[in-house]
């Protein structure tokens, strides 16, 4: 689920170590270690809490060695202590272990290996893989990796390093991301680039069922029946002061910030303003067929299903086909009415959210098309569809999705524009559309610069304990994204609802101490939405609106206003979207939490 980084090579491994898992913080991890062959054997040094701790205690006892693997947790199986964290070592100590993932069968081979005599130290899944490798050894690690893989069930990601086959580590995927990365007579494996990107742009990305043996000498890619495979290297852009805070107190701000440049990348080269459409090179879907599906399936989790409400909005209204969003948690475990003439997209700011990808895999079964709108360029999601849309937001850090938020709507927007012109829409239209796409930019900026009047807002409700957030049409899903991030970064308890639904059930909460943030925006149920701001003011909740002018009907009825720019409907949910990102940012702040890295949560869920 979290962090892996690993070096071979002629440098001592420790500082590279960290320095790599400093770079994976971001992902959220609730304990820290390494493991490195000092000469005599492996050592291990590990710890519950930050990598500050960590690091401590290697300060204190220094471990030197030029091969070594290091881990960040974020535990599934048994509490996040220091007994717990990776690396796990195999009964005699011979062999060192990281995992990221669930291995699935874990009681079972822990029953028939401490039938065998192994005695098991930890709670976790991992320590059943230190074991079993050490049971299966023979003289050389990657057969007896091999050999133990074949035993296991579930989903990994493991660097592994031995005592007695010296100077090499052994990686393996199946279901969690990792790749090498190749640089002068030095090797890495990371679960995510940005460890290693202060050393080398040159990757190898791993697929499921692949294994790689690393020595200061080279690298091997191997399959599960030992065959050697020719694998590309790929040559990573991005940057490391793009990855970095770039003067921004958080990631997440820095985040938010960025949504005029990241919305304009994933619009970049695509509009074909006269013709009133878009073009989307990855779909690998030619106009015949994307003209033969019957239905769309969307499927997604968090932020991104909020995302996909809103593009099953566009796409019904524009392109005239039905529309599901499933949770891509549900969807795997019901009987979804999906064949091959369905299209089912697939949104992930990751591309390695695991329910995401199983329910990718499940359309896939079923004969759907697959497309994925993925942030990560490479990731097992961008990989594994038939086509798609990268939104190019750039790496987000922040915990919280801000930008790719953004970004994943202004894509399903662009496809869009493509299925509609298809499907009838004018041509007209479509060039409306593009338009006010184009404003957007411009018009996030305004609204940024205005950051310091929600700032000023946060400031008055930070102590709140509870919030709501209404809004109607294709600003629903925007009220269900304002209450995610609060909750998420602030821990205030939040809930998003369509407006009328209120007075269902959630109006009984609603008293002086209630702020409700209303987005009433003028659009076409703007009439509506004044009542169901009324309903709130006339039992003394505190509103909060997100309007787009002037607007008589909610005069003396507001405690505080802001005002985003005018646009069409359906461009509006990403205008109205960044005050709310912005007022949870500072509310989060305000009550001194940790924005980047909220408790409980990883950025990537690459477990089910
Ligand atoms: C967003 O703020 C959340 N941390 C979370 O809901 C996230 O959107 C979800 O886990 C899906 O991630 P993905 O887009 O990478 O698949
Ligand atoms: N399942 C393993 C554990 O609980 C790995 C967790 C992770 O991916 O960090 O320790």
């Amino acid at each position: 689920m979290c962090g892996i980084v690993g070096y071979v090579g002629p440098k001592i491994a420790t500082p590279l170590l960290l320095e790599g898992l400093k770079r994976l913080e971001y992902r959220g991890y609730d304990s820290a270690g390494v493991a490195i062959m000092n000469g005599a054997g492996v050592e291990t040094v590990k710890e519950a809490g930050k990598i500050a701790k960590l690091e401590l205690l290697l300060d204190a006892t220094p471990v030197t060695g030029t091969t070594g693997i290091a881990h960040t947790r974020w535990a599934t199986h048994g509490p996040p202590n220091q007994v717990n964290a990776h690396p796990h070592m195999s009964q005699d100590g011979s062999v060192a272990v990281v995992h990221n993932g669930i291995i699935e069968n874990a009681t079972v081979l822990k029953q028939m290996l401490q039938g065998r005599g192994y005695v098991f130290r930890s709670d976790t899944d991992t320590e059943v893989l230190a074991h079993l490798i050490e049971e299966c050894f023979d003289g050389n690690l990657e057969d007896a990796v091999l050999e133990a893989l074949l035993q296991v069930e579930g989903t990994y990601g493991i660097a592994v390093i031995s005592s007695v086959d010296t100077h090499k580590i052994v990686a393996a995927r199946k279901g969690s991301p990792l790749l090498l990365g190749l640089g002068e007579n030095e090797y890495f494996i990371a679960s995510d680039v940005s460890a290693i990107l202060a050393h080398t742009r040159q990757v190898v990305y791993l697929e499921d069922g692949e294994m790689a043996v690393l020595d200061a000498g080279g690298y091997r890619v191997i399959d599960m029946d030992a065959v050697e495979i020719t694998k590309n290297v790929a040559h990573i852009d991005w940057d490391l002061a793009q990855i970095e805070r770039g003067g921004f107190s958080h990631f997440m701000l820095k985040e938010i910030f960025e949504q005029p440049q990241t919305v304009e990348q994933t619009m970049r080269g695509r509009l074909l303003d006269d013709e009133g459409t878009s073009k989307l090179g990855g779909l690998n879907l030619s106009d015949e067929e994307l003209l033969s599906f019957t239905n769309i399936v969307i499927t997604a989790c968090g932020t991104s299903w909020h995302s996909a409400l809103i593009g099953e909005h566009m796409l019904e209204e524009l392109a005239r086909i039905p529309v599901e969003v499933e949770y891509a948690s549900e969807f795997r475990y019901r009987n979804p009415v999906v064949d091959e003439k369905t299209l089912c997209i697939v949104i992930s700011q990751s591309g390695e959210t695991a329910d995401t990808l199983a329910a990718m895999r499940e359309a896939k079964r079923r004969g759907a098309r697959t497309l994925g709108i993925v942030n990560s360029v490479g990731s097992t999601i961008a990989r594994e569809s038939d086509g798609g849309i990268y939104i190019h937001a750039g790496p987000e850090i922040g915990v919280a999705s801000t930008k790719a938020f953004t970004s994943q709507v202004v894509a399903l927007l662009l496809f869009t524009l493509k299925l509609g012109r298809l499907r009838g829409m004018s041509q007209e239209r479509g060039q409306e559309i593009i338009a006010g796409m184009r404003a957007l930019p411009q018009h996030i900026q305004t609204i940024l610069d205005r950051a310091q009047e929600i700032e000023d807002i946060a400031e008055e409700y930070k102590r709140a304990s509870n919030f709501l957030y209404l809004g109607r049409g294709y600003n629903f899903p925007v009220a269900l994204e304002g209450a995610l991030k609060l909750k998420e970064i602030s821990y205030i308890h939040a809930e998003g609802y369509p407006a009328a639904e209120m007075k269902h059930g959630p109006i009984a909460l609603i008293d002086e101490m209630m702020p409700v943030v209303f987005i009433a925006t003028h659009d076409a149920v703007f009439e509506k939405i004044t009542s169901n701001v009324h309903e709130v003011k006339a039992r003394k909740g505190r509103v909060i609106a997100v309007t787009s002018r002037d607007e008589d009907a909610l005069e003396g009825l507001l405690d505080y206003e802001f005002r985003v720019p005018e646009t069409s409907d359906l461009l509006m949910p990403i205008l109205a979207s960044v005050p709310l990102q912005l007022l949870a940012y500072y509310i989060a702040v305000k009550r001194g939490a940790n924005v980047d890295q909220p408790r409980n949560l990883a950025k990537s869920v690459t477990v089910e």
